[in-house]
């Protein structure tokens, strides 16, 4: 998910085109596209541990979520309607560290914006049953305020219980 080329104008061009009309340009920019879609497909489950950048994905999780989110191939448009494409069944956990604390109910819950968007883009595309760990204060971590351990003992507990 390192550095991958944000969707720009022929990826678009290419995307919303039957594949025997694409340029070669179009054709390019689909190609990472396409095997990120193939390796997401293959997946029963997907596991996604991701910082948070201002409240939301980073850029690099961004541009893979361009990348997979495919028409045609992971959502289909029927005349208004938007479906997903994932087959039924599947299931994702995304792991969420943040430096700050935005478990639900504390004061900061409502500017986890990361959270419900990976859970909102997962269920477009037709997985529905997603899972949400928090791994927040990660800064107690970098200051040395918990010990490693101590830090990780509960989050490994959710894990599991989501696995
Ligand atoms: C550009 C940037 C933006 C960040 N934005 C937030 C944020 O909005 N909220 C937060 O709690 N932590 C924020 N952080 C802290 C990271 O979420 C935290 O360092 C990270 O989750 C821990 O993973 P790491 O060890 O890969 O840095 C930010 C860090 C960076 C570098």
């Amino acid at each position: 998910m390192t550095n991958l080329p944000f969707v720009d104008v022929q990826w678009i061009g290419g995307a919303y085109s039957p594949p025997e009309e694409h340029t070669p340009e179009q054709s390019a920019a689909l190609r990472i596209s396409d095997d990120l879609v193939a390796e997401f497909l293959s997946a029963d489950e997907i596991v996604l541990g991701t910082p948070m950048y201002n409240f939301n994905v980073p850029a690099n999780v961004k541009a893979w979520i361009d990348h997979i989110v495919r028409v045609g191939k992971t959502f289909e448009i029927k005349d208004t309607e938007l479906k997903g494409l994932v087959p039924a069944g599947r299931k994702a956990t995304f792991i969420v560290a943040s430096g700050s604390n935005f478990k639900a109910g504390g004061p900061r819950a409502h500017h986890d914006h990361e959270s419900p968007y990976l859970q909102a883009i997962f269920n477009f595309i037709g997985i529905t049953d997603t899972n949400v760990i928090l791994a927040g204060d990660a800064k107690d971590l970098s200051q040395g305020k918990v010990k490693e351990v101590d830090f990780l003992k509960p989050l490994i507990e959710e894990v599991i219980a989501a696995a």
